[in-house]
């Protein structure tokens, strides 16, 4: 077990494309796989990509807690997808707050399809071809964006809506 540590906005790791994993059973890739796993646990986020523990990769993990999702989506445990790609069902968005551990303490107003398809390989090697909606098509849109140099203030249509946490709770 190991916790890694976050890149935070700024570091150059969040800016560039990751790259492709060639062999998801290589050893390595399924150390890195279980080290972010406990990394995301010991963080209490809902999901990681590799840029932000310095590993310019195509590997990401999602979750969606119960109750998070509304009741159209039913809880996921934390998932990991090799090389995810998504497509954009329909061009219907949601704005919500998100969040990131790579910008601590910060939250702001992001819109984002809600239904999109994903392809990906799983942690085992295995083909995942599935759909998503709401607060799931969110969080995968999310991480996947790390994968490209995109973090969620770059999404943001109204910087007024981003702020610290605290602050913004309090209205
Ligand atoms: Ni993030």
């Amino acid at each position: 077990m190991a916790i890694l540590k976050l890149a935070r906005m700024g570091h150059p790791v969040l800016a560039q494309r990751a790259a492709e994993v060639k062999d998801p059973l290589d050893p390595e890739i399924q150390r890195l796989i279980n080290d972010m796993i406990d990394t995301l646990s010991d963080s209490g986020g809902v999901g990681l990509a590799a840029p932000q523990v310095h590993q310019s990769l195509r590997i990401i993990l999602f979750s969606v807690p119960a109750g998070r999702g509304g009741d159209e989506t039913p809880e996921i445990p934390v998932t990991a997808l090799i090389n995810p790609v998504i497509e954009i069902l329909d061009d219907d968005k949601q704005t919500a707050m998100e969040a990131c551990l790579s910008l601590p303490d910060m939250a702001g107003k992001v819109a984002r399809a809600q239904r999109i398809r994903y392809h990906a390989l799983g942690a085992d090697g295995t083909p995942i071809d599935a759909q998503a909606e709401g607060f799931h098509a969110r969080v995968l849109q999310h991480e996947i964006d790390h994968l490209d140099g995109i973090l969620y203030p770059m999404r943001m249509a109204d910087l007024g809506t981003f702020g610290y946490v605290d602050e913004l709770k309090k209205r």
